[in-house]
């Protein structure tokens, strides 16, 4: 028998739960065809960033004002301002685009941490024809005088802006660094986020000891680092009021089949895209297929959530106990003799 993998993910029905994450193969509409066509079930797009829109912004009150002075009919250039070439007018037309080459659902990304002018950009990106919209929260609080609360408040200000701007359905890609996530989890679902994308991968500068300066430094992720998301899944499944994506670490259909008992409604992927090309699907959801055959799961549904900590028989395995115990597991490597 096949299973079914239906997974429904913030309202949409989609054929399984492997997603494309927000990365470079939205680049072009061609990106967008080769992820359809490999058998993803849904696409995040790249995000549109808040610094693209408030350049924009700069330049197009530039460009008004120029126009204004010199000809006192700054009106009049309006319609070519479509033609402006700004990083947020190009995001729409490829969005726009890319729904009509693909017929799975996109979900557009705004990447930031104010409310700032989304609201606009999130209405446009819904008119553009999104299914639904990721709002990155990307924030790297350096600031000593700023707290926690105050951050979560500007956080939380930000959805409530986008979530009352839109129709579409809202998720939120969220940092691994709250001092409490589930707590932060519940109002984020109370502020208008339908679904929670754990989690955001804080990319870590680096210092080039040539040049004396730091520099930028991406590293794609590996499986093991999927267990930072799946243990938060594993926590909030059933606790909090919006659905639950992974993203850090999907690689491979184990990793697939562990988000989804966790309780995720999505696993996503970037890194394995970009690693191995969109070839990477088909056998990631033949080895899921064959895993629930094997243990004759029905569906993806029955499974979701089975060993979440709700209904784990032993839920410490996600607590402090998890700590002692993962610590007394260690055991020296065979050849490198005794322990000290
Ligand atoms: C080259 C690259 C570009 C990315 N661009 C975005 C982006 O525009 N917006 C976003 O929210 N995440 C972006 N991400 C993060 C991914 O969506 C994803 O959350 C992260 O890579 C963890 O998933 P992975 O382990 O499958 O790579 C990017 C990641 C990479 C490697």
């Amino acid at each position: 028998m096949n299973p079914n993998l239906e997974s429904d993910y913030l309202g949409l029905r989609l054929a399984h739960p492997v997603v494309a994450s927000a990365g470079p193969w939205t680049r072009d509409r061609e990106g967008f065809r080769r992820l359809a066509d490999a058998g993803v079930s849904a696409i995040v797009m790249h995000s549109l960033f808040e610094e693209e829109i408030v350049q924009a912004g700069r330049l197009t009150d530039h460009y008004l004002e120029y126009g204004a002075d010199s000809f006192g009919e700054s009106l009049s250039y309006l319609p070519e301002l479509e033609d402006y070439g700004t990083g947020p007018e190009r995001y729409l037309r490829l969005l726009a685009d890319a729904k009509s080459a693909v017929s799975i659902p996109v979900i557009g990304s705004l990447n930031g941490t104010t409310a700032g002018g989304w609201r606009r950009f999130a209405r446009r990106i819904e008119e553009a024809g999104a299914d639904a919209l990721e709002l990155n929260l990307y924030h790297v609080p350096t600031d000593p005088s700023t707290s926690g609360a105050e951050l979560e408040e500007r956080y939380l200000d930000a959805v409530r802006t986008v979530a009352d701007s839109v129709s579409i359905p809202l998720a939120v890609k969220l940092s691994p660094f709250l001092t409490a996530p589930a707590h932060m989890a519940g109002r984020l679902a109370e502020a208008g986020a339908a679904g929670l994308v754990l989690f955001n991968r804080f990319y870590q500068p680096d210092i080039d000891l040539d040049a004396l300066s730091v520099v930028p430094k991406l590293v794609l992720s590996r499986s093991e680092e999927l267990r930072l998301p799946l243990r938060w899944t594993a926590i909030l499944s059933g606790r909090v009021g919006a659905d639950l994506a992974i993203s850090s670490g999907v690689h491979a259909a184990d990793d697939v089949l562990k988000g989804v008992l966790a309780g995720a409604s999505v696993t996503m992927i970037t890194s394995e895209l970009l690693r191995s090309g969109p070839g990477c699907i088909a056998p990631m959801l033949d080895g899921v297929r064959h895993w629930m055959s094997e243990r004759e799961y029905e569906s993806v549904a029955q499974m979701r959530g089975s060993l979440s900590h709700r209904h784990n028989e032993s839920p410490e395995a996600f607590e402090r106990a998890n700590y002692l115990a993962t610590l007394h597991s260690w055991r020296p490597e065979p050849d490198l003799g005794h322990l000290p």
